[in-house]
């Protein structure tokens, strides 16, 4: 499995504290399943202040130690980026980065607070030729309220990641209840762990590929773990099974959307 979103990088932001905790991580994450890890530290400006250059060498630094341990995760450049106004232009000088250089990046939007020009932040990205994902919309607080903008950000071609503990209620109810939601809507594109530690918010995603896929069949469950962070590592375009989905017929939502972008030629 890929796991595209981990605070695995030591000392840059809430996540890992030390190197021993991070191979500690990366262990976990390989019993579990894990063979590729995007390593996306926080950046938050006047907070958590990184930067491609420091995370590329971070991840160097933490490849190095993966390998003299001999633990088999290969690890990918990335970064959980805070909304800013000029994020564009700095993610199209390369100061911010995307997932592995590709055109996908994980979009943070606060927590408890909807900002007012959230929609057009993400258009003004959209237009620059980069995809925002959308990282655990389920666990925003102003989701409750809110669920339409998560559904013209989807539909404005925003992907939308889950975190792996939200689905299996270790998030609550609410996060549980949105997960559920957004994935019987289709709306889900990946699924990820958001790990910050080897004991709390551990690595891990496959109790969550098991409970999505009760609600959207096992094909499904494993696009957003294997097929899609696949595709978004490797910067090949995908739809977002958001608008798969609009295209198909009621009944056939969720299950059949992965199989029928599959048979249009890999282009999913
Ligand atoms: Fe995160």
């Amino acid at each position: 499995m890929i796991d595209l979103h981990s605070h695995i990088l030591p000392g840059l932001d809430d996540g890992s504290p030390s190197l021993a905790e991070s191979l500690e991580m990366a262990r976990l994450a390989v019993a579990d399943g894990t063979t590729h890890m995007a390593c996306t530290p926080h950046i938050v400006p006047g907070m958590y202040e990184n930067g491609s250059a420091n995370i590329a060498r971070a991840v160097q630094g933490l490849e190095e130690a993966l390998r003299r341990a001999a633990i088999p995760l290969a690890l990918y450049v990335g970064a959980d980026v805070h909304i800013a106004p000029d994020l564009p232009e700095q993610l199209a000088l390369g100061k911010v980065p995307t997932l592995n250089r590709s055109r996908y990046f994980l979009f943070e939007p606060p927590h408890h607070v909807l900002p007012p020009r959230l929609e057009d932040l993400a258009l003004r990205l959209i237009s620059a030729g980069f995809i925002p994902i959308l990282t655990h919309p389920e666990r925003l607080t102003w989701i409750k309220s809110n669920y339409d903008v998560v559904e013209r950000l989807n539909a404005a071609g925003c992907l939308i990641q889950l975190t792996a503990d939200s689905i299996v209620g270790a998030f609550g109810r609410t996060a549980l209840y949105y997960s559920e939601k957004l994935i019987d809507e289709g709306r889900v594109d990946i699924i990820a762990s958001d790990t910050h530690g080897a004991t709390r918010r551990r690595p891990g995603l496959s109790q969550a590929v098991a409970a999505a896929a009760k609600r959207c069949g096992e094909d499904e469950a494993h696009n957003m773990v294997l097929k899609r962070p696949g595709q978004i590592l490797a910067n090949r375009p995908i739809e977002p099974v958001g608008k798969a989905r609009a295209k198909q017929a009621p009944g056939n939502a969720g299950r059949f959307a992965g199989l029928s972008r599959l048979l249009k030629g890999g282009t999913a």
